[in-house]
């Protein structure tokens, strides 16, 4: 028999099952065979496929596979209950979402225990983390329902929202999603993970007795297929997705040009950073939580550690003795560290990862326990002497394998952090508050905890830069994600409307601009003496620039006759031009609000300075009235200028002792493509909200009207700009556009024109991911509520929420 000593010595104690029985009670009820909930009621179920405890192997249900026709039922059946839903007003859905946040507190054993079965996790984090936090998202929202007239006024839920959500987190994911669809006001069809659909279908039992309308919430169960048809209907309007950056992009692709809104969360490998002053010990109890909570299947786990070398040696240590004493078995067990792996299939993906980690020469190092022979397990593992170019350094492998890596400097630090294609998270070790606040900026992730890892909450924003995606669950910055302005569409002012008439008239039967080559062609034989030769140039770097092809285009004025010639930039000029954006981007985000008002007010001055001349340019441009033009620019300068020291950020109230910032970061370099009316107003509505909250941008002004930007370079010239954050690239606005929307190192793309750019550009935008405003509906510019505003600054930041808890 065990002594009482020996229990001390060992600390080893026994399982303690939790009771799966009420799971079981609920799936024999439903004979463990599930439709479709649609329109308020069940389908019977039909093209069963299995639903499997990873922990033990065994079939535990059967689900419907969703076909392209039960989709396009529940989309109607969420079509039809949109307009009820709508006009039940802000008060009656926060009703609804309270409703249902009591619901799941009082259903929450049953929701935890289910989830376990279904996915592997461990009963510990489905009980004390992700139901907790399914009901506080629910609450969070019923909030945001109430106050949605007064703080989200003008705006309006975007309608019937597809919604597709991963198996690492079903439930969660739900209502992540659910909460701020139903908040706004619209109707949802949502496909869970086929891996794991059963607590989608259980939520929307739940949903069902607690008198939700019927249609309102629609649950489509399948796999890859029916997330695709529900992404191509064309009775959708918009996708909210989560899961592989894989599928996103297809995703991406497959919503170009279709006015669908979207939001993508997607994968990661980030970098949890440990200085050599932290506290070590707290550390390892953070690297925990950063790999091993969720077996490792966590978007945004700390998957790369990255140590400053002087602790090293000591850190692995702590973590492989810390290793030791991890417990690993069923998920039901109260007392388990870890569960099961989701699926055989992402066991053996885990698996030929670390192969490959080792047969790169990594060092791999596992626990001298053994994993359950039965079910999906996977012990956790911890790879040294890793190079940062090596796959298990840069693949997401979304299981319980960390790699270590060391760093000497802080500088060493960031650049390593963000040596990824990825930037959902990160963390931050460092007892100096100083140097943990230095870094948090640098790293370009969507989250940075302090000292902390794997915080989550309603309040604050979660979602990534780059190729981990663009938009945000959570908070204020999440409810944008769902709604849409209550005038969307704008008829342009009537002076606008005749300029274009005019313009079409003078240009009938010939393109807007040619390729010439001889200046001497603009000779006006009307006028006596030629004009001075004078081609327009690009303008990058702070230069005036040659166009790399040679060539150049004739631009034609509203009355039929050549007004000059501007070059036609090609990739290369883009190329130059990106790379100038680049060089200032670093000074130009750094510098202050204050330092960036001073220059958008100066241009404003030396604007309103050669005002005449340019108002001349515009009228003949366009026929419209080009010192309204110019005075409306002037204004907007003012505007931006007036923002840049006052698009503040917000600290969100997270249930934690400490804060979390919500910080509006610039987006780095933007691709701007300019509305083809109004040629000055339109580049400056879109010039000077990027800069003025800190991006450096490549403008591709009106194609039809470039004159008046090449003109307004000089203005630039004359500002104080420092060279590379304005750059202007005149020629084929849809060819460089979709160049802009190509390029890798652009890290957001705007772009006003046809329907047939829009589907380019979006299209064009899925190799790196970039975020993209893409409108091809006409815009009032001279209209300040429509023509400049928050709308526009929100744009272009994106939100990094950086969690600081304080205390001892
Ligand atoms: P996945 O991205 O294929 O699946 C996520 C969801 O998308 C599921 O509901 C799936 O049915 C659906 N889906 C799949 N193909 C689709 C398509 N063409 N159109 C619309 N919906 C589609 O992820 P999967 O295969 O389950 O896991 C593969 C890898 O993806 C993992 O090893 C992991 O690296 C990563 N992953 C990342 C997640 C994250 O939260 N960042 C979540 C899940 C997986």
């Amino acid at each position: 028999m065990t002594s009482v000593r020996e229990i001390f010595d060992t600390m080893e104690y026994g399982p303690a099952p939790e009771a799966d029985g009420a799971a079981r009670e609920w799936l024999e009820k439903h004979d463990a065979k599930f439709g479709h909930y649609i329109g308020g009621a069940w389908t019977k179920p039909s093209a069963l496929f299995d639903v499997s405890n990873p922990a033990t192997a065994k079939r535990i249900a059967q689900v419907s596979q969703g076909s392209r026709k039960d989709v396009d039922a529940a989309v109607k059946a969420a079509r039809k209950a949109l307009p009820a839903w709508q006009a039940l007003g802000g008060h009656g859905r926060a009703r609804y979402l309270y409703a249902l946040a009591r619901t799941v507190q009082r259903s929450s054993r049953l929701l935890a225990v289910l989830e376990s079965m279904d996915n592997g996790k461990s009963i510990r984090e489905t009980r004390d983390i992700d139901v907790p936090l399914v009901a506080r998202h629910l609450y969070h929202h019923a909030g945001w329902a109430q106050l949605m007239e007064s703080e989200f006024a003008g705006y309006h839920g975007a309608g019937v929202v597809g919604q597709i959500i991963p198996w690492n987190f079903p439930l969660l994911m739900m209502a992540w999603k659910v909460a701020p669809a139903l908040a706004t006001g619209c109707t949802i069809v949502i496909k869970p993970a086929e891996f794991t659909p059963l607590t989608a279908l259980l939520f929307a039992e739940l949903a069902d007795a607690a008198g939700l309308p019927a249609g309102v919430l629609n649950v489509v169960t399948g796999d890859g297929e029916t997330g695709a048809a529900i992404v191509s209907n064309d009775g959708v309007d918009k996708i909210a997705f989560t899961g592989s950056t894989e599928v996103g992009r297809i995703i991406r692709k497959a919503t170009a040009g279709s006015g669908k809104k979207l939001s993508l969360e997607l994968g990661g490998k980030s970098p949890f950073i440990v200085f050599e002053d932290a506290d070590l010990d707290s550390v390892v109890e953070g690297v925990v939580d950063a790999i091993w909570f969720n077996q490792g299947q966590v978007c945004c786990a700390g998957s790369r550690l990255l140590v400053q070398e002087g602790v090293s040696d000591r850190l692995i240590a702590k973590l492989r003795a810390r290793m030791e004493t991890l417990r690993l078995g069923s998920p039901l067990d109260k007392s388990v560290d870890m569960g099961a792996i989701v699926a055989p299939v992402q066991l053996e993906r885990i698996r030929s990862l670390v192969d490959a980690g080792k047969a790169e020469g990594a060092e791999m190092w596992q626990p001298s326990w053994a994993c359950p022979q039965e079910g999906c397990f996977y012990p956790p593992t911890l790879f040294t002497n890793v190079q940062p170019s090596s796959s298990i350094a840069q693949v997401e492998i979304f299981g319980p394998v960390l790699v270590a890596m060391t760093f000497r400097t802080p500088s060493e630090a960031v650049a390593l952090a963000n040596n990824t294609q990825y930037g959902l998270a990160a963390s931050v070790w460092s007892e100096s508050i100083n140097l943990a606040l230095d870094i948090a900026p640098k790293i370009k992730a969507g989250v940075v905890w302090i000292n902390s890892t794997n915080l989550f909450d309603a309040a604050a924003g979660f979602g990534g830069y780059r190729e981990s995606g663009f938009g945000r669950e959570g908070g204020r910055e999440g409810m944008w994600e769902y709604l849409a302005r209550d005038r969307d569409t704008h008829t342009d002012d009537l002076a606008a409307g005749r300029a274009a008439r005019a313009t079409a008239r003078a240009t009938k039967g010939s393109a807007t601009v040619r390729p010439i080559r001889r200046a001497a062609e603009l000779d006006d034989p009307d006028r006596g003496a030629p004009l001075v030769d004078r081609t327009a140039k690009l303008f990058i770097g702070g230069k005036q620039a040659r166009p790399d092809s040679g060539y150049s285009l004739r631009v034609v004025g509203a009355d039929g006759r050549v007004l000059g010639e501007v070059g036609e930039g090609n990739r290369k000029d883009i190329r130059n031009a990106v790379e100038a954006a680049h060089a200032a981007a670093a000074g130009w985000s750094k510098s202050t609000g204050h330092a960036r008002a001073q220059i958008l007010y100066y241009i404003a001055e030396n604007l309103a300075a050669r005002s005449e001349e340019l108002a001349r340019r515009i009228a003949a441009l366009t026929g419209g009235d080009g010192v309204a033009e110019v005075e409306a620019s002037v204004s907007r300068l003012f505007t931006y200028a007036a923002w840049a020291d006052k698009y503040d950020g917000q600290v969100h109230q997270v249930p934690l002792r400490g804060v979390a910032l919500a910080m509006n970061e610039p987006m780095g370099v933007m691709g701007l493509v300019c509305p083809e009316e109004h040629p000055l107003l339109g580049l400056v509505s879109l010039m000077a909200p990027a800069i003025s909250v800190g991006n450096c941008v490549v403008a591709v002004p009106s194609e039809r009207a470039p004159l008046a930007a090449t003109d307004f370079y000089q203005v630039l010239e004359t500002s104080d700009v420092p060279a590379g954050v304005v750059n202007i690239v005149t020629g084929g606005k849809d060819t460089l556009a979709k160049t802009l929307a190509e390029h890798d190192d652009v890290d957001a793309i705007w772009y006003f024109g046809s329907p047939a750019g829009v589907k380019a550009v979006e299209l064009a935008s899925a190799g790196n991911m970039k975020r993209t405003w893409c409108v091809s509906d006409r815009r009032s510019w001279t209209d300040r509520d429509v023509g400049e505003g928050r709308e526009f600054l929100r744009e272009a930041t994106q939100v990094k929420n950086i969690w600081i808890p304080y205390g001892e």
